[in-house]
């Protein structure tokens, strides 16, 4: 395939924004769409080409924004339509694209399409949510539990039924069979389109149509108390549905006649059930998010081998994509720690896919602690005791050492991280060892190199320690080296001829290196290596 026939969404880098913490302008300790603007131009000088932003919708807040109250408008805690039309059209002038995040499965319960349903059994509105009668004990018409805790169900005493809510009681389902809502729904999106976004990232796409006879989910055999009380039972009716799939091909058609625009759906399945989101000739989600860095153990036979497995289970001509973190996770520099999330960068900017950064990825933000009396996210406040809160990774971007970290001149709606005056973007900017200055250069290396684009990728060797594997396109080779443990470790697998030259390394002392015949890595080291001779590998 020539290089021209690569799309944006193929060749781009994703910077997800949580706007809440990114930069607060107005002085109330929130995030706002002005502060994105002033910052475009930092995104800009990363490299960044696409944004995608959490929901900035009117919303009662009761899940952060991803409970909405009006999907076509703009929360003022987040400025006005005018600012989010001056976000457009600088997001452009830029060369950057948007992309918004679209949440169909449910709207909040002051939504005015929940409040008529609820009003009465024979609204014009009811069946746009999903009523159902009680047991005849009264209870629940099935055992659905709610991510967030508790039954998945919640009775209405006014008009003596249940509604099915997946996660808070304030967040109704909606009824995705219903045509109406079907229509009401992709009239949202031509809003949106028609203001110029380039695409939307569709929250909890797999969640969107449930089993038509409402059917019991079986126990989870592997559930241990730990686990978040939704884990007791596998969601198989009320998850994942076939006809989900006629869902996503509207939202595709609507947005193709559109030209080229993306739908990037939220969905954690395993591989074989997730590539299926790819639809019947690809004319499903363009991208599928990839989560599988975020969930496995930092093991290296097991990420070469999930990365192997993907790309084998791909239908024809469907996409990659890879992900480190994102606002419902643990930060990738907690997890995996400082040294390793250096590995984990180059590991997302090198492999075949499209990457998608989360705020502060860049300048290894880590999870921050959040005192009990301040926990806000309703996950953590549900589940006491489990650690399931997901404001440690929410919390606001440090800029610069001043008050705040720069983010605001308010105090904040979470806390800074503690190091925020050694940890913060401006520092990091002045520094070639920074986690920034490398984010940069693997950002601005991969932009210039299609062969790190679109190339091919193939597996070169992996063991309890190291991943490897090249990128080719054309021309051009790279190998990739990876050592994913703390150990040195030695590189030299049988029938591999080495020579070429180290073009970046969590290291930066390697580079411009020569390299001829096996490498010797220290712990935490991973290296891209530009080979002299393509046929070598
Ligand atoms: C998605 C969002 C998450 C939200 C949930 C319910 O998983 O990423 O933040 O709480 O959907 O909308």
């Amino acid at each position: 395939m020539a290089q021209e026939k690569f799309l944006w969404w193929q060749q781009d880098v994703i910077y997800q924004i949580y706007p809440r913490s990114f930069q607060d302008t107005n002085g109330d300790g929130i995030g706002d769409l002005k502060g994105i603007i002033q910052k475009l131009d930092y995104l800009s000088w990363l490299g960044i080409d696409v944004i995608w932003l959490s929901p900035v919708y009117p919303s009662p807040m009761k899940d952060f924004g991803y409970d909405i109250s009006n999907y076509t408008d703009v929360h003022p805690v987040f400025g006005s339509m005018e600012d989010f039309e001056l976000l457009v059209a600088r997001i452009h002038a830029l060369g950057m694209k948007l992309i918004l995040d679209l949440v169909p499965n449910h709207t909040s319960d002051e939504h005015p399409w929940f409040i008529e349903s609820r009003s009465s059994r024979d609204n014009a509105k009811r069946n746009w949510y999903i009523w159902v009668d009680p047991r005849e004990d009264g209870s629940a018409p099935n055992n659905w539990l709610s991510v967030f805790g508790g039954d998945a169900w919640q009775w209405d005493e006014h008009t003596r039924q249940y509604y099915y809510h997946a996660f808070l009681k304030e967040q109704p389902d909606l009824n995705w069979r219903n045509p109406q809502v079907q229509q009401a729904m992709l009239n949202v999106m031509r809003f949106w389109l028609d203001k110029g976004v380039d695409g939307f990232r569709v929250d909890v796409m797999w969640h969107m149509i449930k089993d038509s006879q409402l059917r019991d989910n079986p126990p989870n055999p592997d559930y241990t108390e730990l686990q978040p009380d939704y884990n007791k039972l596998l969601p198989v009716y009320s998850t994942d549905q076939p006809e989900v799939h006629d869902i996503v091909r509207l939202m595709r058609n609507l947005v193709d006649s559109y030209g080229k625009k993306v739908i990037i759906g939220e969905i954690y399945l395993p591989i074989e059930k997730l590539v299926v989101y790819y639809g019947v000739n690809n004319l499903g989600a363009h991208l599928p998010f990839n989560f599988q860095l975020l969930t496995l153990p930092w093991q290296a036979t097991q990420i070469a081998t999930a990365i192997d497995l993907y790309e084998g289970a791909l239908p024809v001509n469907g996409w990659p994509n890879w992900v480190l973190g994102n606002h419902d996770q643990q930060r990738i520099a907690s997890r995996v720690g400082m040294h390793q999330a250096r590995v984990a960068a180059m590991l997302l900017l090198t492999l075949r896919g499209t990457p998608t950064i989360y705020y502060g990825e860049e300048i290894s933000m880590m999870d921050v602690p959040i005192e009990k009396e301040q926990i806000q996210d309703p996950q953590g406040l549900n589940m006491p005791g489990k650690n399931l809160s997901r404001d440690p990774a929410r919390t606001p971007m440090p800029w610069d050492a001043s008050d705040f970290g720069g983010f605001s001149n308010a105090t904040p709606w979470l806390p800074l991280g503690r190091n925020y005056k050694r940890v913060n973007v401006q520092v990091q900017q002045n520094d070639p060892y920074s986690m920034l200055s490398f984010y940069r250069k693997l950002i601005q290396i991969r932009k210039k190199e299609p062969a790190l684009r679109i190339g091919n990728y193939r597996p070169v060797h992996s063991d309890h320690q190291l991943i490897s594997y090249t990128r080719e396109w054309e021309e051009e080779k790279f190998l990739v080296v990876l050592n994913l443990t703390h150990a040195v470790s030695y590189f030299d697998p049988p029938h591999v001829q080495i020579n070429g030259t180290i073009v970046a390394s969590t290291h930066n002392e390697l580079e411009g290196m020569y390299v001829n015949g096996a490498i010797y890595l220290g712990g935490d080291e991973g290296i891209l290596v530009k080979l002299n001779d393509i046929s070598s590998l």
